[in-house]
């Protein structure tokens, strides 16, 4: 029987490494000068303790007071996750992808091996789903310190999902795929706007590079330019958000596949380059005057209490997952 619809590969990758945080690629942000490392306002004073707070501890007769610190002894390693809201934003985006009919989601961990935390969250979620890793080499990783966006994030893992692709779907096979972001917000019609591509298609993403929102401009249906506030002389100034690749053109140019030295804002154009032109750009959303995905934005939680708490060996539960 053959599918009515045509099937979306939904490509993601999944960071789970340490010091790679979300990347600073708004642009209104100056990745050397986080607005909030220096405007944050004035810790307010501790309030005196209340005793009938959960997290209120009694007083040293009942915690003997801890030892000094050995100066031989390395300082006790405690609860650093690499990304405290990685479950939640793979519950969050699968409970997006369990409406989307006729998908496959492709995950694609920065890691050596895909990790239980989300082989578990995938088999739990019911979407129909490929689990797979792929390390970024440490000469691309960029060194503690660094800035973040100094490499392009999620080259070699959306690579690995392309040869993936490669590997096992037919050459005349129907499909479409999209790479998507952590922490994005889909709409569902979106994944209906992306499901005609034949080429490469094109839409709005709200939200991102420090303005309303991106996209391409179009005249008579047809791609002629894009409002973007930053390099608009990149050969496609758009957002990973913004585009989908029908399967068989992928599959026709073997050798596209996304730059992992890209110079930044660059990741996007070093793929689609091989594979059209911007004038062959598919404009979708009536004709790219429609935000269905914004780029939102995860805030990074701050666990100060439960670092606190666990100096005083009274962590949360380590056999919870969260
Ligand atoms: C897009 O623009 C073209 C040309 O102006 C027009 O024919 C077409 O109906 C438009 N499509 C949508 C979905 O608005």
């Amino acid at each position: 029987m053959r599918l009515r619809l045509r099937n979306i590969f939904l490509v993601y990758f999944v960071v789970s490494l340490v010091g790679l945080f979300c990347a600073l690629r708004e642009l209104g942000e100056d990745p050397f000068h986080p607005p909030d490392l220096f405007k944050a306002p004035p810790i307010p004073p501790m309030p005196p303790p209340d005793p009938f707070h959960p997290l209120y501890s009694p007083p040293d007769s009942f915690h003997p007071p801890r030892p000094p610190p050995d100066p031989f002894q390395p300082p006790q390693p405690h609860f650093s996750p690499p990304r405290p809201v990685q479950k939640a934003e793979l519950v969050r985006l699968s409970q997006t992808l369990l409406h989307v009919p006729a998908l496959h989601w492709v995950v694609v961990e920065d890691a050596a091996a895909p990790s239980a935390l989300v082989g578990g969250v995938l088999a739990a979620s019911g979407v129909s789903f490929t689990h797979l890793s792929a390390e970024t080499p440490p000469d691309l990783r960029g060194r503690p310190g660094d800035p973040s966006w100094l490499f392009p994030r999620g080259a070699e893992q959306r690579n690995r999902a392309l040869r993936w692709l490669r590997d096992t779907r037919g050459r005349d096979e129907p499909g479409v795929v999209y790479f998507a972001d952590d922490d994005n917000t889909y709409s569902l019609r979106l994944f209906e706007e992306m499901r005609s591509t034949r080429g490469v298609s094109v839409w709005p993403v709200g939200l991102v590079g420090g303005l309303r929102l991106e996209r391409p401009l179009v005249s008579q249906g047809r791609v002629v330019g894009f409002h973007t506030g930053w390099r608009p002389e990149r050969p496609f100034p758009l957002d990973m958000a913004g585009f989908a690749v029908g399967l068989r053109l992928l599959l026709a140019h073997p050798r596209a596949r996304f730059d992992p030295r890209a110079e930044r804002g660059f990741l996007e154009s070093s793929f689609l380059g091989g594979l059209v032109t911007p004038a062959q750009l598919e404009p979708r959303a009536d004709n790219c005057t429609q935000v269905l995905v914004w780029h939102t934005r995860t805030e990074k939680p701050k666990l100060r209490q439960e670092e606190q708490l666990q100096r005083q060996g009274r962590g949360s539960d380590p056999n919870i997952e969260v």
